[in-house]
């Protein structure tokens, strides 16, 4: 295989356009062979854009064509488990984003499919490679020994005419991105979920909206540490989205939209503050780790597993907050 790695796009919307190709086109180790969206306009624009060299809204010439190595799947969420089973047994390697499948069958089907075919997945959970997230894991290193309380926050308005919110498209807030907080929250500890649950429902218009869309989630892990997050639906946008603290050993970690971060009782000093010029949360280190996976043939970043074992939670908030009850999670539920 080249050491440069053809990438056909699948799915040319607002996130393709707006994250994976601006960091695909810095990175000398991809480069943009060939895009596939429903949409042909949107195709064409993006072939345009970045100089693929075709367009097509049929999915089947794009896996078919041996000149592919790898496909980013950046489609709705309803289509995310065929299209990855079907690039698996076309030979691609993936990336897909979030989430990796709508129930744990069509997860199970994937990682099948995957396995079988022996090809490289990885699934869009950036936030737990976020430079911050990578620098918190490393100063809580000397600590690992002792448990974790973590209390993070996500909110910000989520229209309810969002395809996100539709069961059948989008999976609702906690299917379709709450994964990617509950594979945050699991990365930070590196133990195994042991229980989960959740309150909350739909705070958006109940007309509108027929899946809970806010909540807050508790997350409890093998050797005792917790983690919560709240997920709002109904926020402000004036106010920082995301938020992420940990509490471990006499020590405080702070890290403020992926921008600023301060921890506290490290290396004998009582505060520590860094700030970076613009978000990170993880995305082309994600990509660039994956083109290593591919090329020298090693573990990829964020793969069946991990893509798993957040989605499987993800299906128990929903349950969680319906029932009122906690629900068990053991390795079983996400190791296929
Ligand atoms: N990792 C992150 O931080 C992050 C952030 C935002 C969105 N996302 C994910 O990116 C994906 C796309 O989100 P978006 O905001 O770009 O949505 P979008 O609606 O803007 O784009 C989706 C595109 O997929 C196309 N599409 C749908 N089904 C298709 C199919 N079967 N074959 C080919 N094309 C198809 C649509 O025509 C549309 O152009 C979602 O999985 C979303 O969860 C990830």
């Amino acid at each position: 295989m080249s050491k440069c790695l053809s990438v056909g796009m699948i799915g040319c919307g607002g996130f393709a356009r707006g994250m994976h190709i601006p960091i695909l086109k810095k990175n000398p180790k991809y480069r943009i062979y060939a895009v596939v969206d429903i949409n042909e306009e949107i195709a064409k624009q993006t072939a345009e854009d970045t100089g693929a060299a075709y367009f097509t809204n049929d999915v089947d010439k794009l896996l078919s064509d041996k000149e592919v190595d790898v496909v980013f799947i950046t489609t709705t969420h309803d289509s995310h488990a065929e299209l990855s089973i079907k690039a698996a047994n076309a030979g691609k390697h993936i990336l897909c984003e979030k989430p990796m499948g709508l129930s744990r069958e069509q997860c199970k089907a994937v990682a099948e499919a995957v396995k079988k075919n022996n090809v490289k997945y990885t699934v869009g959970y950036n936030r737990g490679m976020a430079p911050m997230i990578t620098i918190a894991r490393d100063l809580l290193e000397s600590s690992s020994e002792y448990k974790k309380m973590i209390y993070h926050r996500i909110q910000a308005p989520f229209p309810e005419s969002h395809w996100t919110h539709s069961p059948e498209i989008g999976g609702g807030r906690f299917v379709g991105e709450g994964c990617h907080i509950f594979d945050l929250l699991c990365e930070i500890v590196n133990q195994p979920p042991v229980s989960v649950y959740a309150s909350g429902g739909i705070y958006l218009n109940p007309d509108l909206v027929k899946i809970p869309d806010s909540g807050i989630v508790t997350i409890t892990f093998a050797d005792g540490s917790v983690g919560t997050t709240l997920i709002s639906s109904a926020g402000c946008p004036d106010f920082p989205k995301e938020a992420t603290e940990v509490y471990c050993n006499g020590k405080a970690v702070y890290i403020n939209d992926f921008t600023k971060m301060e921890y506290y009782g490290f290396g004998g000093r009582k505060k520590t503050s860094l700030e970076f010029d613009s978000v990170d949360k993880g995305h082309a280190v994600e990509i660039d780790q994956l083109a290593d996976a591919i090329i020298n043939d090693t573990e990829s970043p964020n793969g069946l597993v991990k893509a798993a074992r957040a989605a499987v939670i993800s299906y128990m908030v929903n349950e969680s907050i319906k029932t009122g009850m906690p629900v068990s999670i053991k390795e079983s539920d996400y190791i296929f």
